[in-house]
């Protein structure tokens, strides 16, 4: 790096545009440079050290500093930088696309590689819209979707998005996709509008899937072509599938001829303690989508993996999907991922998930005492806090509160304390945590910690 700090502040703020940035928080303050990083730690420009629990954004898998899989891009890079898979394939993404299909669930064994989650998110609803095309069913298009999930910013994945803020300055979007409840039990009184207060987990979840009966009937079943759904939902806060609520949802797609596609963009590899997020719940897809732990985050990658039924109607001559990515299934890209699924197996990765995943949720649900924390809720290594002005009403801060105590003091005394992770208020207000799936108890600690600390001092600014 030429740049000393200082340059790199002047530079960043002149020329870089962040991603879902308030730029204009940095006019005073420095914008977070970040240089480095060695397992579930970052250090930022300054030599000051961070836990990382977050994992960069629910990518870096294995944590940071992994030499293997340094090498295994560069290895690849100098043997074969670049090839589309258009028309033409290299040998790591025909290797990987087999050791995808050899874990995904079923018959889900035809991997089409994109250079990230919305772009698996798009792929996916396209090849629901030319599938029922190509097997006559031309009326059927339209996308069902969750109340509050994210899908991704691209016009199709962002139209499927439940978010109405993040939405509105880029409509119109694309039409055609309608929104059912999600699966927030903590506030099932809520969104049931009373009839059930989520007591009973499987009321409420054969409720909440039967949502997506109804909003089938309602749009006309000849019309629909698939629902999208993430495993356990991240925007919000983390919502875990009440018991039953997936097997419902495979049988009215069953009974509506409606695809399934689930969005593990978040919930693959290992977030959940298994390789995807439909193991865990014991519900098979047509669709996948996947991205972010699929490399660790060594390099950019994305994958729609689909049912042989999907694939069929392309096999025959002539056909085509006529769809792809100038980089979705780069060398390098495939090469990282293949190596990264390769330590995960070596290092029993998925197991030290499920054998850590009582003492992570123990660990975290210690801040319970507090009295801003209302509910702590997730599953794996993905856990959502959710804060209210008053536990026994369930309150919830007003727009005002949560500007002030969440960004102003929840997201910036976290860091100043040493934890990366993130304030949400997309629902209601939460602190997410996914750290990498490499980090043990000493970890847990550390977090509950400092969330102790800064969660207890934000009750006071009320
Ligand atoms: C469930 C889900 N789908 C899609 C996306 C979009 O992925 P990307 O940012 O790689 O385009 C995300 C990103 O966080 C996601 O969480």
């Amino acid at each position: 790096m030429s740049m000393d700090n200082e340059q790199l502040q002047r530079a960043a703020k002149d020329h870089l545009w962040m991603h879902f940035t308030r730029h204009g928080s940095y006019a005073e303050a420095d914008v977070p440079v970040i240089v480095r990083g060695e397992g579930a730690y970052i250090w930022d420009s300054n030599g000051k050290r961070y836990l990382d629990a977050l994992a960069g954004l629910f990518v870096s898998q294995l944590g940071h500093g992994r030499t293997e899989l340094a090498e295994a891009a560069a290895k690849q890079a100098q043997e074969l930088a670049f090839m589309p898979l258009w028309s033409y394939a290299h040998p790591s993404a025909i290797e990987l696309a087999d050791k995808v299909a050899s874990y995904a669930p079923g018959d889900l064994n035809r991997v089409f590689f994109t250079s990230g989650g919305g772009e698996a998110v798009e792929t996916a609803w396209k090849l629901a819209k030319n599938y029922f095309k190509l097997t006559g069913k031309p009326m059927k298009h339209k996308v069902v979707s969750r109340s509050i999930a994210y899908h991704g910013t691209t016009q199709g994945a962002l139209s499927i998005t439940g978010l109405p803020l993040l939405k509105q300055q880029f409509e119109p979007l694309v039409p055609s996709t309608f929104r059912v409840p999600n699966t927030n039990s903590y506030r099932a009184d809520e969104i049931t509008g009373g009839f059930l207060d989520g007591s009973d987990p499987e009321a409420f979840g054969r409720w909440a899937a039967d949502q997506i009966a109804v909003a089938i009937e309602a749009e006309g079943p000849d019309t629909v072509a698939a629902v999208f759904l993430e495993p356990v939902q991240n925007a919000g806060g983390c919502f875990p599938p009440p018991p039953g609520y997936f097997q419902r949802v495979r049988e009215i797609c069953d009974e509506y001829d409606v695809l399934l596609v689930s969005d593990e963009v978040i919930c693959a590899f290992g977030r959940l303690g298994h390789m995807f997020g439909s193991e865990r719940y014991g519900y098979q897809p047509d669709m996948i989508t996947c991205a972010k732990g699929l490399t660790s985050g060594y390099a950019p990658l994305g994958a729609m993996i689909a049912s042989e039924k999907l694939m069929e109607p392309f096999l025959e001559p002539g056909a085509m999907f006529a769809h792809g990515y100038t980089f979705g299934g780069h060398p390098v890209s495939t090469a990282v991922g293949l190596r990264n699924l390769e330590l995960f197996e070596e290092e029993n990765i998925l197991e030290h998930v499920r054998t850590n995943e009582p003492s992570f949720r123990a660990t975290l649900e210690r801040l319970k005492d507090l009295p801003i924390v209302g509910d702590v809720r997730g599953d794996g290594y993905f856990y959502g806090i959710e804060l209210v002005k008053d536990k026994d009403t369930k309150e919830t801060f007003t727009a005002e509160e949560c500007e002030r105590l969440l960004f102003g003091f929840v997201s910036k005394t976290l860091y100043a304390e040493g934890l990366y992770c993130r304030a949400d208020d997309r629902g209601d207000p939460v602190v997410q945590l996914a750290p990498p799936l490499i980090a043990d108890q000493s970890h847990f600690d550390e977090m509950e910690q400092i969330l102790r600390v800064v969660l207890d001092k934000a009750y006071t600014l009320l």
